[in-house]
């Protein structure tokens, strides 16, 4: 089943050049670019993509991270592109990430918050990726226009059936 997906790439990737790497990944794994964006999440649309965690003792530390300077926001497809791109992410924490996963490879911050912490430290782990088809859809709504994404063929989409 083709499936669309939402991705950010948090300020700690850009900040820490692994753009190139990470999107290389995805490319080998056959998913496929539907729109683009690059700049400063605003903290307006920063509460309406993180709101489910409004509520969190790490909402503001999280906050502060993911607006704290540029972001790569994108959409990607392919066959059961959800899972498939969350598997590729790994767990949330980077110390619980599997090798071979992005924040596994590269994210290897610990955490360092104790119960009750007022404001914990963000825990940095490189990469959003939507969790379910309902988060998807309701992501790329958030952050993009029907007229930003792009619809298009590869050269290899007849080979792999597409
Ligand atoms: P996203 O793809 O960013 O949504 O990550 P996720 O789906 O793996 O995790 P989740 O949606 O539960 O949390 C959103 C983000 O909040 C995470 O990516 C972390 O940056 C941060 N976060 C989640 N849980 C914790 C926590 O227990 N402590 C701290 N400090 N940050 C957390
Ligand atoms: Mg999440």
């Amino acid at each position: 089943m083709y499936q669309k997906s939402l991705i950010i790439l948090k300020p700690d990737a850009i900040q820490r050049r692994f753009v190139g790497k990470i999107i290389g990944r995805f490319e080998n794994a056959g998913l496929k670019i539907h729109a683009m964006k690059f700049g400063i999440m605003s903290t307006k649309k920063f509460r309406q993509h993180y709101a489910e965690h409004i509520d969190k003792p790490f909402y503001k530390s999280l906050e502060k991270y993911v607006t704290s300077n540029s972001v790569i926001i994108f959409i990607l497809g392919g066959c059961y592109a959800i899972d498939k791109i969350r598997l590729m992410a790994g767990d949330t924490m980077p110390g619980k990430a599997l090798p071979g996963t992005i924040r596994g490879d590269f994210a290897h911050q610990q955490r360092t918050e104790t119960p009750g912490d007022e404001m914990p430290p963000p825990l940095m782990n490189l990469i959003h990726a939507s969790a379910t088809i309902e988060e998807a859809e309701n992501e790329i709504n958030i952050w993009f226009s029907p007229n930003e994404i792009s619809d298009y063929s590869m050269a290899d989409d007849a080979f792999h059936g597409l």
